[in-house]
């Protein structure tokens, strides 16, 4: 595929040589973007960073990685809970050129001065910079990476490496850009290093890297920005992780629209996140013990997702009528955990309730809602099953409809949406959509409809009118950022080298 523009072909001659040459846009950028329709904008991109890398790090030979955000489809909060979700790795992205260095420093720099630069060692440990901070997310791969291979036969001083980082992935967002930087500078070490994993296995490490910034989340977010696949979308199954492909139905377009409501994951919002994965495992203990009282035994149960008649000997019925007799409906107090599991409060709390820097999650107000989180997670974990037996048979309607359940339980039982997703849900669904629901962690971020490709344009318009018109804060010619169909594409990869 010829790209003929000056633009592109000076790029080209920038960029580290792929197994294309120097004429051709590498399979890398063709399998990451859609370049007929974009080429002219992701050249001038590459070509910014190149000046950007050159301006800051002169001489130095380069290389580059990218790594995509996400947005999930359906299966949301279901990863930690040990139940499938159903992610496309996205055409936005973080990029970064970089080179190798002799000595163990990292250097990172941003095209986006909003990401001012930062500077460590790679040697163990790591200490973390303030919550919040960008060079964080490069810590939490690197001492990962570097623990993994602690005492092994790779294990060596290790060299760090300067990079240039440029990402388009809207932040907040819901799309995963965070977990896109950690994926990337994984990506980055291991080359550096000449090290080599299998991808599997650096997801979950990566998933588990992740804890170093403070959120307990699943794996989702690493596993689909290594392993996307241009055109399908992939469930993803945890515990332990493997991936079925979907294939993404044609003719239709899944229209990205942002609530311009951020939804951080870094900041006071972690709590708000990190609630649900505590509310979940109480839940399973609560279960736990209903659960030995029926079946005379200790269960092999410790997450929701551990609610199957293969674990539990038990059949589907049986175990759904169970679980609803053990729990009701009213928030659960400390007190009544602790005299239901036969433990003193401080002890529920330190076993339940820790944060990752050790302090207890306070008793929420409202108290623990396990029944609620309960029914979302295990019908959300269905949803997913049936979403991509959907795929599979083509029935976009059974999609639209199940998306459309999703957000309705997101909405009234995990209680991660807000009033703006629900607009744009509900705007959404008058304007065409066969389904609508926020993606990704919730408390605002995006939504993701499924449209008629026919209809993308009339969709657009009439979100534009009717949610983003007059919204503060919005500049003209920005509407692209914030409402656009998202095609799949592949995941992460490393250029040259
Ligand atoms: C965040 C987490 C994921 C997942 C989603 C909600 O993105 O990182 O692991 O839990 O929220 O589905």
């Amino acid at each position: 595929m010829s790209i003929p523009t000056g633009e592109w072909q000076a790029v080209l001659q920038a960029l580290p040589q792929g197994p294309g040459g120097r004429e051709e846009p590498p399979e890398l950028f063709r399998e990451a973007y859609d370049l007929p329709q974009q080429g002219r904008r992701v050249a001038a991109r590459y070509a910014r960073l190149t000046a950007a890398f050159r301006e800051r790090f002169p001489g130095a030979p380069l290389l580059l990685a990218r790594a995509p955000g996400r947005i999930n489809l359906i299966g949301e909060h279901t990863d930690y809970n040990g139940l499938p979700v159903m992610p496309m790795a996205v055409d936005r992205d973080v990029a970064a050129l970089f080179c190798s260095r002799e000595d163990a420093g990292v250097v990172l720099t941003n095209t986006d001065p909003a990401f001012p630069e930062r500077r460590f060692q790679a040697t163990l440990p790591v200490a973390p910079g303030a919550a919040g901070d960008w060079g964080n997310y490069c810590k939490a791969a690197v001492q990962a990476l570097m623990e993994h291979f602690r005492g092994g036969p790779q294990e060596r001083s290790w060299r760090g490496f300067q990079a240039t980082v440029d990402g388009n992935i809207p932040p907040a967002a819901g799309m995963s850009s965070s977990s896109a930087l950690v994926v990337l500078f994984a990506l980055i070490f291991l080359r550096v290093n000449s090290l080599e994993m299998e991808v599997i296995e650096l997801a979950g490490l990566l998933a588990a890297a992740e804890r170093y910034v403070g959120t307990q989340g699943g794996g989702m977010d690493q596993a689909i920005s290594l392993m996307g696949r241009p055109g399908q979308a992939l469930k993803i199954d945890f515990f332990p992780l493997r991936t079925r492909p979907a294939p993404l139905p044609t003719g239709y377009a899944f229209v990205v629209a942002n609530s311009l409501v951020q939804a951080a994951k870094s900041a006071d919002a972690l709590d708000r996140y990190n609630r649900r994965p505590i509310e979940c495992r109480l839940a399973a203990a609560v279960l736990r013990m209903a659960f030995s009282r029926r079946l005379g035994r200790e269960p092999s149960l410790s997450l929701l997702g551990d609610l199957k008649p293969e674990k539990l000997g038990l059949s589907e019925e049986e175990i759904t009528q169970t679980a609803r007799g053990a729990l009701h409906e009213r928030p659960y107090t400390l007190r009544e955990l602790s005299a239901l599991l036969g433990e003193p409060p401080e002890a529920v709390a330190a076993a339940y309730c820790s944060r990752r820097d050790g302090t207890i999650f306070p008793e929420p107000a409202d108290g623990f809602k396990l029944f609620q989180r309960y029914r979302h997670v295990v019908e959300e974990g269905r949803r997913v099953e049936a979403a991509f037996a959907a795929l599979q048979r083509g029935e976009v309607t059974s999609l639209g409809r199940l998306m459309n359940e999703s957000h309705g339980s997101c909405r009234d039982l995990y209680e991660i949406s807000c009033p703006e997703l629900d607009a744009l849900v509900e705007i959404a669904l008058k304007s065409g959509a066969l389904g609508s629901r926020l993606t990704g962690a919730g408390f605002g971020g995006c939504t993701v409809s499924l449209v008629e490709s026919g209809r993308v344009g009339r969709f657009i318009s009439a979100l534009a009118r009717e949610y983003y018109r007059g919204l503060p804060g919005r500049e003209e010619g920005e509407l692209e950022d914030l409402v656009f169909p998202s095609r799949a594409a592949r995941g992460a990869g490393v250029l040259g080298g």
